[in-house]
This record gives C-alpha cells, structure tokens and sequence, in this order.
C-alpha cells in the first residue's frame, strides 16, 4: 500500500461545520417558508458567518460564534428582504440542531473500535458544539469537543489548531485533520497537521501557502486512508 503519512496518526481531530454537520440542514427544515430564496439564504448566512470570522479576527473584535452566526442570517435574510423574526428565530434554534453526514456515526464508532482519539476543533462556542454533538448522538464517540473560545480568536489562526494538540497531548504531525472547507484544510496543513480535505461539494482546490494532503469525498474513506480496511 501506497504510504500516506497517516499511518502514524494517534488522532483524529475533525472541523464541525459542513465536514459532521450539514450547516444547509438548519435552511432544509424552512424551506417552504422561505420559498424560492431558501438556497440564496442558506448560502449567503453561510459565506458571511465564514467572513465574519476571518474579519472579527483582524480586527481584534472576538465575538463568540453564535453572535456570529445570528449577525450573519440577518445579512442573508436582509439580502432576500426578509424580516420576520420567528423565522430568523426558529433557524438560529435549527442551527443547534443539525443534522450530522449519513456516515458520520459509524466512522467514528470504528475509530473507537481502533482505540483512536478523536476530537472536534471548531470555531462553534462551546454551547453549539455541545447541541449539535449530543443531537447527533455522537458525544460517547469523542475525546472532546474543542472551541476556540479559550483562544478568542478564530481559524485559521495557528492558535486554534495549537488547542488540539495541547489537549490531546499529541504531536502535530501525529494529529490527522479532517475538514470539508479548504481554506481550513490549507490552515491546519500550514500549521502542521496531517490533512485530509473532505471535498464533499466537489470544489477545485485553493491556491493558499499550504494544502491537504489526501482528499475524500466523505468520511467514509476516512478508516482506509488511516489503513483500517
Ligand atoms: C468550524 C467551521 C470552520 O466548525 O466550519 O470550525
């Protein structure tokens, strides 16, 4: 077999947003309220709240990642000419509850099975990833569940990626890092990590100082790229 370098891995750290939840999910639920924007909505709230991060952290203006994320749907909704606040309500409240990938569960049971840690590193607050992990029913399945709010600043900051190895107490170039959103691909790459880009929306790769080094289409080849299978 082919060496990958992730045969040394005595981790598995994974992004939350779009690589074990699908953010699209929370816009899914109100889809006929929302009619024929609902695309442009879910897109729009997902691209801002991303902006909003990298910008945030410029400015040295922290805020946590569902302030974040509720200042980034009123941008989508005001976008569309929405106003109405039950709605942006009810998928604030759909955003703690997200539905995870269909093969997620079971990629991370096998780890488990293998005596593999395994961990979330996310710009979600601590609140967030707690709804979304114990709504997934995945939360016997981790080690932890990282946010960056000790550090108060967001990916790809090294001092994000820095959380999971002190927490782990695992190596950098030991730590295999999934995420479906390249540019974090590239950051955890640039900082050290073993990457895999899950390119779950068949996107074309970046052109960023650092890139992952296997790509997937989902987590399932997650256990053969580690040599399980
Ligand atoms: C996260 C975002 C980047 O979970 O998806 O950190």
């Amino acid at each position: 077999m082919a060496t990958t370098g992730f045969e040394t891995t005595q981790a598995c750290v994974f992004d939350a947003y779009g690589t074990l939840f699908d953010v699209h999910s929370a816009v899914g639920r109100y889809r006929n309220q929302l009619g024929e924007a609902a695309d442009t909505v879910s897109a729009l709230w997902r691209t801002k709240q991303l902006e909003y991060t990298w910008l945030r952290s410029l400015m040295g203006a922290h805020a946590d990642f569902w302030q974040v994320t509720g200042e980034a749907l009123d941008y989508a909704l005001d976008s569309s000419g929405i106003g109405d606040d039950p709605l942006r309500d009810n998928l604030m409240q759909a955003y703690l509850e997200l539905k995870a990938y269909p093969e997620v569960k079971g990629v991370l049971r096998q780890l488990r099975d293998a005596g593999m840690k395994a961990a979330i590193l996310s710009n979600g607050s601590p609140r967030m990833l707690e709804s979304a992990v114990q709504g997934a029913g995945i939360e016997d399945l981790l080690d932890a569940s990282l946010s960056v709010e000790p550090v108060g600043i967001y990916k790809p900051d090294p001092r994000v990626y820095e959380l999971a190895v002190k927490h782990l107490r695992v190596d950098a170039g030991n730590i295999s890092f999934m995420s479906s959103n390249a540019w974090d691909a590239a950051g955890a790459a640039h900082y050290g990590f073993r990457v895999a880009w899950v390119n779950r929306f068949g996107q074309r790769p970046e052109r960023l100082p650092a890139g992952p080094h296997a790509e997937l289409s989902t987590l399932a080849e997650l256990p053969g790229l580690l040599g399980y299978q």
